[in-house]
């Protein structure tokens, strides 16, 4: 048996007081810290979704583009060099309609600083051009199962007073080798690149909403040039099967397989020479019309 003195027994009695005392501040901190918690605002973000990447499709002159433009939501623009970005979205997607400016330099530079800035998943170079073909018609649509630079050659070597005959002109592959284009056997060829297939099968898909002319697969040749004889225009047709003759497709051509960017270019006629068909800038709108819905056939095709 223990007995404890009247002060031990008042000490531990004081003792066991403090101790449940603090038991009970304990748990009233712990209450009251849990409905603190509780009370706390806040707001939960999301995982992000992988970016979809944006379709570019190019057009030279500001008719060429201004149309399909105006067609985008939430546009905002960005100018640099001598190239218009208009950045915005169709049916949700995002898509950039870039003015390029006309020629191979203005397109390859719009290209790369295109590729660059915004990592597209595609790019589409469209706008006007002059048949090669006698069956094409102006309004008519070539779609570019390959494209070749028709600027790229060299001349058989001439002695003076000897001249110069371009027939006799071979081609030259700049893309070869990194040596001399002018020196390597290997070069005298041509380069075609071929459009992608599955933007391809997006145009073909909605070829038959396009009502102003036919829609074809062709050869789309390519050069600061603007050919008016006719013999030239037959052997360009003939040595190359050329279809239509424009000033980009080519150049953009190269920059895209360069960065392994899928690409097509998309030319109506605007003018034949081979058939008299007169020139009519009116088509350039045509071709932005059907450009539109390839571009949304293809976003339904990148979202399945
Ligand atoms: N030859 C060359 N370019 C042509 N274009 C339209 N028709 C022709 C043609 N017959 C296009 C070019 C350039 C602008 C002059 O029009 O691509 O952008």
């Amino acid at each position: 048996m223990l007995y404890y003195t009247r002060i031990e027994y008042i000490k531990i009695f004081k003792e066991e007081m403090m101790k449940n005392l603090f038991k009970k501040i304990l748990l009233l901190m712990v209450f009251s810290a849990s409905i603190a918690y509780a009370q706390v605002k806040s707001v939960t973000v999301p995982s992000h979704s992988v970016p979809k990447q944006p379709i570019i499709i190019q057009g030279p002159m500001p008719i060429e583009a201004q149309n399909l433009a105006a067609r985008l939501e939430n546009v905002r623009e960005e100018r640099t060099g001598n190239y218009i970005f208009y950045i915005g979205t169709l049916n949700d997607y995002p898509v950039i309609v870039a003015k390029t400016s006309k020629g191979m330099e203005n397109t390859a530079a719009a290209t790369a600083i295109a590729i660059e800035r915004f990592k597209p998943a595609a790019v589409i170079n469209q706008g006007t051009s002059g048949g090669h073909d006698k069956s094409l018609n102006v309004g008519d649509i070539v779609l570019g199962k390959r494209t070749f630079n028709a600027g790229n050659f060299k001349t058989l070597t001439k002695n003076e007073k000897e001249g110069s005959n371009p027939f006799e002109w071979l081609p030259m592959d700049v893309m070869a080798s990194e040596g001399s284009a002018g020196e390597n056997t290997d070069a005298e060829k041509v380069r075609y690149y071929e459009g992608n297939p599955m933007l391809l099968k997006a145009a073909n898909a909605v070829k038959n909403q396009y009502k102003r002319g036919k829609v074809v697969e062709g050869t789309v040749a390519s050069a600061n040039f603007w050919n008016n004889e006719i013999d030239r225009i037959n052997w360009l047709h003939e040595e190359f099967g050329s279809s239509v003759e424009e000033m980009e497709a080519a150049s953009a051509a190269l920059i895209c397989e360069a960065y392994k960017v899928p690409f097509l270019t998309i030319r109506v006629l605007s003018n034949n020479k081979t058939n008299g068909g007169k020139y009519d800038p009116s088509t350039a709108k045509d071709c932005q019309d059907y450009v539109e819905k390839v571009v949304k056939e293809y976003i339904k095709m990148l979202e399945k």
